[in-house]
């Protein structure tokens, strides 16, 4: 099994409407195991740098402000073809437009207002954990760990 690493943040809008669980559910029923997970409230030029890339972009400052409304939450998801399999979990961008059953879909507001960013690609998984988690906070575990311990 190839293990494939993928970066999560639930944005404003979905720990608002108390979606965390909703959105961490549908990651462990996928199979897939949360190995970094924190509350955070970055501030303006954290986000800035977290979405570098859409720098310049019209919509770019109303998604910042967005942004700074309420903390979030950040996790690091393991498993196989994560960075494909969550952004299928989430689904297209804009939640009208996106499948029933998606994160988006069932939940989304708008176009910004959206619940939840996954990583597009392994290069990006990389860059986006690095704005959150250092190394010392990611965490390596097996299933059957629990199992080294006696009965109570
Ligand atoms: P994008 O990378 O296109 O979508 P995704 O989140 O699916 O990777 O855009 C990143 C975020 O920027 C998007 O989730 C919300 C915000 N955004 C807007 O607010 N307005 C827009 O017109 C676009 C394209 C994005
Ligand atoms: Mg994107």
């Amino acid at each position: 099994m190839m293990k494939e690493r993928t970066f999560v943040l639930v944005k404003p809008d979905g720990v608002c409407k108390r979606l965390i669980g909703q959105l961490i559910k549908r990651i462990e029923d996928e199979g897939f195991k949360i190995v970094a997970l924190k509350m955070v409230k970055p501030d303006k030029s954290e986000i800035e740098k977290f979405y570098q890339p859409h720098k310049g972009r019209a919509f770019f400052p109303g998604l910042v402000k967005f942004m700074l409304t309420s903390p979030c939450v950040a996790m690091v998801v393991e498993g196989e073809n994560t960075v494909q399999k969550v952004r299928e979990l989430i689904g297209e961008r804009v939640p009208a437009e996106a499948s029933k059953g998606s994160i988006r879909g069932d939940f989304g507001s708008d176009g910004r207002r959206n619940i939840v960013h996954g990583s597009d690609s392994l290069e990006s998984v990389k860059r986006e954990i690095n704005c959150f988690f250092s190394s010392d906070e990611i965490f390596s575990y097996d299933e059957d760990d629990w199992l080294n311990s006696e009965p109570g």
